[in-house]
């Protein structure tokens, strides 16, 4: 008899403590923007395809248009699609959706340094780092002066393959790699170094990881899936093997740093750290220091040797593109001088196509989740805080009004009638608004110059026929990821 009561007392607990988590679901969810009906614990993940997720979102916009929710997991998740809707989040509610929707895969980085953390530290670090990333990028020894020595060595290397067929990943890659890392570290590496070889292949593997369909569930799931075998536990061991390597870079740095002259990134976090170090809740702790480098690092790396090695196969697929901007550089540069940033006004051509590059591959098609830091009417809906809030950038990079014929590669969509270069407001692969990329203006210098100094040297060779190159991303999710592929560059003749 006492069993049976003990039993039924449970199951009414049990009752009531579903009932309970459905109320609060249902009045959390009231006023929410439209979306598709969501299935119990996985939510709305039917209505998704794991292999190209940002497509998915963009056929979900056309039936529930510009601001529609999605259930997936255990998350609220609110989708804004075109240009109006995703300006109007970044832009006029700026600070109500700055927050850092959860990205279970860096769970060791969560709330610590710029990209991953929301918490009350990441407006500080984001602040500091962006002004020592000034400070460093100005001067004599700023970013153009850098990234001009790089350039030095990237054509020196690039006429050691001898016209031989080579996997541009690692070799091209090495260039914005040696950039990110004279400014955290004050060193350069060399081509051939192992170091520099293995960190770029964790960069790598990372991009591609958290692309695959796998790393989409996981991502939205990890409570239920943490615990079972696959790709997610290889891409949490990379991730916390970046930032041991920051962090005894930081150990390294502590031993020889004079506070009193910072000689890279590493030496100001410490000394900012040192300013801390009685204080009661230190935001800059090693820990802290360490998470912020491997940010930088991971992200100063991997975006702009992807666009580059992306870039490098779209010109091999259109001569006739790679012809022009032979002939502007030619004109404008000659055949000896480094390129310069001052070159960018007289070459119209190679800026539109190094921006018709970056909107073509969309790298970061649903950009960075962000989250509601607190309650929000937003047109009309009520948006809770905490939920995560995706301002897709693709949404704008493909508008068809903006760009005709978005899925052709058109240096044109930068072009006015005369060809000069045409700005574009729909324009933002960095992003827009308080979470915008920190290195949006290094970035965008290292492309310009890299590019710029690869074609001033060599002309692009394919190993098949430029007609059959197949431009389609191996995986589509967090990133759009080039094929693998293999080139030949060639001296330019008379030069
Ligand atoms: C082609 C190159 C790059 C692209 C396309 C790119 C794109 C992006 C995007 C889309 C975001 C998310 C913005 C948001 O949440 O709204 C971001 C954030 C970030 N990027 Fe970049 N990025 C590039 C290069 C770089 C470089 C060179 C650095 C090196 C310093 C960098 C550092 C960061 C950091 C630290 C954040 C986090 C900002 C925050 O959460 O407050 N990125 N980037």
């Amino acid at each position: 008899m006492a069993a049976l009561g003990i039993t039924v007392a449970l199951l009414v607990w049990m009752v009531s403590l579903l009932l309970i988590s459905l109320w609060k679901q249902i009045l959390s969810s009231w006023n929410l923007p439209p979306g598709p009906f969501p299935l119990p614990i996985v939510g709305n993940f039917f209505n998704l395809d794991l292999k190209n997720v940002p497509k998915s979102l963009n056929k979900l916009a056309e039936r529930f248009g510009p601001v529609f929710t999605l259930h997936l997991g255990f998350r609220r998740v609110v989708v804004l699609h075109g240009y109006k809707a995703v300006k109007e989040v970044l832009l006029k509610y700026k600070n109500e959706f700055s927050g850092r929707g959860e990205i279970p895969a860096f769970q060791e980085y969560a709330n610590k340094g710029v990209i991953f953390n929301n918490s009350h530290t990441w407006r500080d670090v984001r602040r500091f780092s962006l002004s020592i990333l000034r400070d460093y990028g100005m001067g004599k020894q700023g970013n153009e002066e850098r990234i001009q020595r790089e350039a030095r060595f990237l054509v020196e290397e690039l006429r050691k393959t001898q016209g031989q067929p080579f996997d541009p990943t690692f070799l091209i890659g090495c260039a914005p790699c040696n950039v990110i890392a004279d400014i955290l570290f004050n060193r350069r590496f060399d081509y051939n170094d192992k170091t520099v070889h293995r960190l770029m292949r964790l960069f790598n593997e990372d991009f591609y990881l958290l692309s695959t369909p796998w790393l989409q569930l996981y991502n939205n799931l990890s409570g239920y899936l943490r615990f079972l075998p696959g790709s997610h536990r290889k891409l949490l061991k990379n991730v916390s093997e970046i930032k041991q390597y920051t962090l005894e870079k930081a150990k390294e740095h502590l031993q020889s740093v004079d506070f009193s002259c910072p000689r890279d990134v590493t030496d100001c976090l410490l000394a900012e750290m040192e300013k801390e170090k009685h204080s009661k809740e230190p935001v800059y702790t090693m820990e802290n220091v360490a998470v912020t480098l491997a940010d930088m690092f991971f992200a100063g790396t991997e975006t702009t040797s992807t666009t580059l090695r992306y870039g490098l196969l779209i010109l091999m697929k259109y001569p006739e593109i790679e012809e022009k901007l032979h002939e502007e550089i030619d004109r404008v540069i000659g055949p000896s001088r480094v390129p310069a940033i001052k070159d960018r006004l007289e070459m119209p051509y190679m800026d539109a196509v190094v921006h018709e590059i970056q909107r073509f591959i969309n790298l970061v098609p649903s950009n960075l989740p962000h989250e509601a830091t607190r309650d929000t009417m937003f047109r009309g809906y009520r948006i809770p805080k905490g939920t995560v809030v995706i301002p897709t950038l693709d949404s704008l990079l493909y508008d068809s009004q903006e760009f005709p014929e978005p899925d052709k590669f058109k240096p044109e969509h930068f072009l006015n009638e005369n060809g000069k270069f045409k700005y574009s407001d729909y324009f933002k692969p960095f992003s827009a608004g308080k979470r915008v990329c920190v290195g949006e203006g290094l970035a965008r210098m290292e492309l310009f110059l890299l590019l710029s100094a690869i074609l001033q040297h060599f002309n692009l060779k394919s190993l098949v026929d430029p007609t059959a190159i197949d431009l389609t991303p191996m995986a589509v999710g967090f990133g759009s990821v080039p094929p693998h592929y293999k080139l030949c560059v060639i001296p330019r003749s008379g030069l």
